[in-house]
């Protein structure tokens, strides 16, 4: 009997000295495993005569008993005491800042729009916007495209199935419906533009099936060409931050203004660079022109009262001039490291006191 309480008092320790829970299991297997030391005193029994057995059986039994409960007791114990070293370990400061630097940028031509918008700000222009499903009212008719005009061709519409009363609504072409919902809506003397994304069924090097552009329109009583022409000037030299510009007027169509033009600047190529401003290239930016007498009438203006100009340019082209920007479709090619290399800080909101582009 001394013998076994020896023993237990043995195993007691060794359990109470089991540091985690595999050293633990250990401790059982040399005690209650199938040669552990308790369960080979528990073989004995057999062999023992009925008095011996009498006492022996369960004063082993109560020793395996103690044993067990010991070694429950010790395995919660360090159950939990693991998991609260894990829970310490693995603590979260939620006042840190969640990323160590920011890992979003600024697209292109988010950062254009935003330049354009703090140089027509400057200027005492509003921004505007309309929806990208258009009708035919807006898109055209309104805009002085009358029915089966070949104007109507140049633009490759996108068209939905036509509804129940045989109307299609479209995709718009230009930002140019934003001037007739404007100008329905609100009274000269207007002075907007309008940043926005255009759809045409075209896809190549320079032309994405959505793409984007950026309308002007004034309306007033006085308004004339020579406000056009500085107006843009101004903000050409803006854009490109360049203090002189070359630039000419040349005739044009548009179904909408009269008369109409394409604005081209001088630039000049040194090695790979294109430098716009100066030189004896030209290169077409944008459209422009008086808005046509029919436009106005079409949204309930006098056009013996009232004129003014517009104008409407790519900006995906502007960006890639400004940028150095290759191929347009890379714009639309969700590429995050395209989007590293171009991309522009969050919080570098362009504006004209610190600088355009930085
Ligand atoms: N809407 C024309 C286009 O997309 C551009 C333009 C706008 C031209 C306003 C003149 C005036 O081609």
């Amino acid at each position: 009997m001394a013998d076994i309480e020896t023993l237990q008092s043995e195993i007691l320790a060794e359990v109470e000295a089991a540091g985690d829970e595999r050293a633990l299991e250990d401790v059982r297997i040399s005690a209650l495993g199938k040669k552990g030391r308790v369960s080979e005193l528990m073989k004995g029994l057999g062999k023992m005569d009925p008095e011996e057995r009498k006492t022996m059986g369960p004063a082993l039994n109560g020793l395996k008993n103690t044993i067990v409960d010991a070694i429950d007791a010790k395995k919660s114990a360090l159950h939990e005491a693991a998991l609260d070293a894990r829970l310490a370990s693995e603590k979260v400061d939620v006042t840190l800042p969640i990323a160590p630097e920011a890992k979003g940028s600024i697209h292109p031509v988010s950062q254009v729009f935003d330049e354009i918008t703090a140089i027509f700000a400057d200027m005492g222009f509003a921004v505007k916007e309309g929806p990208d499903i258009e009708d035919d009212f807006h898109n055209f008719t309104a805009l002085n495209f009358p029915d089966g005009h070949p104007a109507r061709e140049m633009h490759d519409t996108f068209f939905f199935h036509p509804d129940e009363n045989g109307d299609r609504k479209l995709l718009r072409t230009h930002t140019s419906p934003v001037q007739i919902r404007t100008m329905m809506q609100e009274k000269p003397p207007l002075r907007i533009i309008v940043p926005g994304k255009t759809y045409r069924c075209d896809s190549d090097q320079t032309h994405t099936p959505m793409f984007h552009q950026l309308e002007g329109l004034v309306i007033d009583k006085e308004t004339h060409m020579g406000h056009l022409k500085w107006c843009l000037e101004e903000f050409v030299k803006a854009f490109f931050e360049v203090d002189k510009l070359r630039s000419r007027f040349r005739p044009h169509f548009f179904p909408f203004t009269e008369p109409s033009a394409e604005m081209d600047i001088g630039y000049e190529k040194v090695g790979n660079e294109i430098r716009i401003g100066q030189g004896d290239n030209w290169m077409e930016i944008l459209g422009c022109g008086m808005v046509h007498p029919n436009v106005l009438r079409n949204v309930g203006l006098d056009p013996d009262e009232y004129q003014g100009f517009a104008f409407g340019l790519g900006v995906d082209r502007l960006a890639m001039l400004k940028y150095g920007i290759p191929d347009l479709r890379d714009f639309f090619a969700a590429d995050i490291r395209w989007l590293k290399h171009y991309g522009f800080a969050p919080l570098d909101m362009p504006n004209l006191a610190s600088g355009l582009s930085r």
